[in-house]
């Protein structure tokens, strides 16, 4: 796996619609994320979380302000970049075989399809289906099949994995077993993480930093380091005080925000942090 770069979003602004239906999603929002890092975006429902991924990812181009992976800008889907979207059952296709769901991308890479079939598997094994890849995506559990979006979006090999409420839809148990298999599986390749969240404990649990978006428009409120260290787990690192301390400040965080009374947290995007 290539060591990936960083990824500064500098003033960026999006607005939808025309004319009297124009409104103004996010405002002069900046943050940056370094390789390696897992940083966690959480804010309230509607406040523009999935607009400010597909930014990221390329898929969606801010009305102003920039998106830069290192020196490149983020001006379409790069193959640095991959993502997980919200909503898994939207994302696989029913008709076709779960080994086929995960190499699918690989087809518009331009990859051999006995090297797509590899990879398929090899990303079926790291999320914990082997085994699976002749079954339909309908033939699995909402955690499995949340397994296999994880798996396509590891099958590109991208440096930086973009995941949106990835875990929103499964059961607690199978939520805590696949916040575990995001950890290992950041340990392992060394990926940057960006994980979008309303969950306040899952972002505190996840991250090496909780970014917090609020306002109307959205900007970037605050961001907390999490001084947890790099081993987690979900029974003590739970019950830990800092654990809890940091969940109590994004809360009130997220709170203020929400209530309209915090200023808007600034980050020279090209500054080192403490
Ligand atoms: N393509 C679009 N056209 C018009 N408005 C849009 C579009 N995409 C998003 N919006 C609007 O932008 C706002 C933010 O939506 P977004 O999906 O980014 O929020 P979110 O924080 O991800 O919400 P949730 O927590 O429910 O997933 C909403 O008011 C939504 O209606
Ligand atoms: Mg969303």
């Amino acid at each position: 796996m290539k060591r990936g770069s960083s990824l500064v979003v500098e003033d960026v602004c999006k607005t939808f619609g025309h004319g009297a239906d124009e409104h103004r999603v996010i405002e002069g929002l900046s943050l940056r994320v370094d390789p390696g890092e897992f940083v966690c975006i959480v804010g309230p429902s509607g406040a523009g979380k999935t607009t400010l991924l597909r930014c990221l990812s390329g898929l969606t181009r801010p009305s102003s302000g920039t998106v830069r992976y290192g020196d490149r800008p983020v001006v379409k889907p790069l193959a640095d970049i991959a993502v997980v979207f919200q909503d898994y059952r939207g994302s696989l296709l029913p008709w076709m075989r779960v080994r086929d769901n995960v190499a699918f991308p690989l087809e518009g890479m331009g990859i051999k399809r006995a090297e797509r079939r590899e990879r398929a598997e090899e990303c079926l094994v790291a999320v914990g289906l082997a085994g699976v890849g002749d079954k339909y995506p309908w033939q699995l559990s909402g955690g499995m099949q949340q397994r296999v979006a994880i798996a396509r979006g590891l099958a590109y090999e991208a440096p930086v994995l973009l995941m949106d409420e990835p875990f929103g839809s499964v059961d607690a148990q199978s939520r805590f077993d696949l916040e575990d298999l995001t950890l290992a599986l950041r340990a392992k390749l060394g990926i940057t993480v960006i994980v979008v969240t309303h969950d306040i404990d899952e972002a505190v649990y996840l991250g090496d930093r909780v970014v917090v978006l609020g306002g109307r428009p959205t900007t970037v409120v605050d961001s907390l380091t999490v001084d947890l260290g790099a081993a987690r787990d979900q029974i003590t690192t739970r019950a830990d005080a800092r654990f809890t301390d940091l969940r109590t400040r994004v809360l009130t965080r997220v709170r203020m925000a929400q209530a309209g009374g915090e200023p808007k947290h600034t980050e020279a995007p090209d500054a080192a942090r403490g």
